[in-house]
């Protein structure tokens, strides 16, 4: 990416990728398939005891590398360069992601428009009908919103990160988080739903959990603070000197799991208020909750909503940006190519890709591959198998390969010698470890 962040626009960079759709559709999602308040609290642990742990790792590797995740562990591999590169490709799996997740924010953008044109259904049954409708009938639809999106995004970062994105998220970030104490607020007014959703959120129930939903929990934490795919390496590279990044991580990771919560009260507010099954609602589950809660309000329900989802918009561009820049910035170093051409083949990648996705939800082209579709296949490989494992090579990198003085003076200036020593053990042995056991019990 060439030249450094300002202070500030890293933060914001990296809040800009955390935050995103992660927070608003998957989170409440899977704790709605995962029974709740265990799968939360399992969540919280494991954010803090893997994710932000390795989170510190690929930070490491990138601002001492100051390059991408291939040339990043290359150059800071004592011995064996070529074999250690190897692992920065898992930066690959963040054009999967990108591939449905554009799909998604697509979505969000046909939902937008149903607010602004006021097309929203009053009752959980017909908002579970117009989602469903969408997907399995509604290819026109979703191919627009998906290549409206795929062009915004590709323009964008063809612009390069730092211009442009950055002022954005001065505005979205806050916008979107007003709005979420304004429906909080409103969710608070029905006491009933609200007081069930607390419970369902709060209140441990460990029967719930299995093998798969500690494995979910673990994907999840590293989807959400964009982990395990080089987009942390690669923003890394470009942090300014002298930026406290322990206090910066930590903020972004506050701000990552409030916003989660908040989401999660809202969506479950509504579907207990409303007699609905949190588990049974699948991916649609927000956009069924809110619109039933837009569309109850009327007429500012609308203008409520139609912000809303342009929010839920800006916030999922600036969290796909982050993940096409790894390759990108990887090809522009390595093959001395020029941005735009970089971008081409990229684009030319994740548009197939995304549109494969469409196709196999769709009732008359639907295409299955072990029971799943494309666009779950896609969600599957990154998230439960790429992930985890750039997550544990990133561990053992700077845990075990990488020369410890090297690290010391990186944090030396931000953390108290206890916590380094802590966090530094928490690499070598917690983090590492506690993956490779959640991916071998989920899948034996
Ligand atoms: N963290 C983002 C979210 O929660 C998604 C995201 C951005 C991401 N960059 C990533 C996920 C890289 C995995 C890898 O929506």
């Amino acid at each position: 990416m060439g030249s450094k962040f300002s202070k500030i626009g890293f933060v914001l960079a990296v809040a800009g990728s955390a935050v995103g759709l992660g927070n608003a559709w998957k989170f409440p999602t899977l704790v709605g398939q995962n029974g709740g308040s265990a799968f939360v609290l399992l969540y919280l642990v494991l954010t803090l005891g893997v994710a932000f742990v390795i989170f510190l790792a690929e930070l490491s590797i990138g601002k001492l590398s100051e390059k991408d995740p291939v040339n990043g562990y290359k150059t800071l591999a004592p011995t064996n360069k070529k074999t250690w590169s190897m692992a920065g490709f898992t930066m690959l799996g963040a054009i999967l992601i990108v591939s449905f997740y554009s799909l998604v924010i697509g979505w969000v953008v046909k939902y937008m428009y149903f607010s602004a044109t006021g097309n929203l259904s009053q009752t959980l049954e017909e908002s579970e009908k117009q989602f469903t409708n969408l997907l399995l009938n509604d290819f026109l639809s979703q191919f627009i919103c998906f290549s409206l999106i795929f062009l915004i995004v590709f323009y964008v970062v063809s612009k390069g990160v730092k211009n442009g994105i950055e002022r954005l998220n001065v505005w979205m970030m806050p916008t979107l988080f007003i709005l979420l104490i304004l429906m909080l607020f409103y969710a608070l007014s029905h006491t009933n739903g609200f007081s069930e959703a607390l419970q369902f959120l709060f209140v441990p129930d460990f029967s719930k959990i299995s093998g798969t939903s500690i494995l979910e929990a673990l994907a999840l934490a590293f989807f959400s603070l964009s982990l395990g795919v080089g987009t942390i390496i690669t923003y890394s590279a470009s942090l300014p000197d002298k930026t406290n990044f322990i206090t910066s991580t930590l903020n972004i990771i506050l701000i990552n799991i409030l916003i989660g919560l908040m989401m999660g009260l809202i969506v479950f507010t509504f579907i207990f208020e409303f007699g609905a099954n949190p588990n049974q609602a699948g991916p649609g589950l927000i956009f069924i909750s809110l619109t039933t809660l837009f569309a109850k309000l009327g007429i500012v329900g609308y203008i409520l909503g139609a912000t809303f989802f342009l929010s839920l918009i800006f916030a999922g561009i600036t969290s796909a940006i982050s993940m096409i820049e790894p390759f990108a910035f990887y090809l522009i170093n390595t093959f001395k190519m020029s941005r735009k051409n970089a971008l081409i083949l990229i684009g030319l990648i994740v548009y197939i890709l995304g549109n494969l996705c469409i196709l196999s939800t769709l009732s008359i082209t639907e295409f299955k591959i072990l029971g799943m579709s494309f666009f779950d296949v896609l969600d599957y490989i990154s998230g439960k198998i790429i992930m985890p494992l750039g997550g544990i090579l990133a561990a053992i990198f700077v845990g075990f390969v990488m020369k410890k003085k090297a690290l010391e003076i990186l944090f030396e200036p931000y953390m108290s010698g206890v916590f380094f020593k802590v966090w530094y053990f928490f690499l070598r042995f917690i983090a590492p470890l506690a993956v490779i056991i959640i991916v071998i019990n989920a899948f034996k």
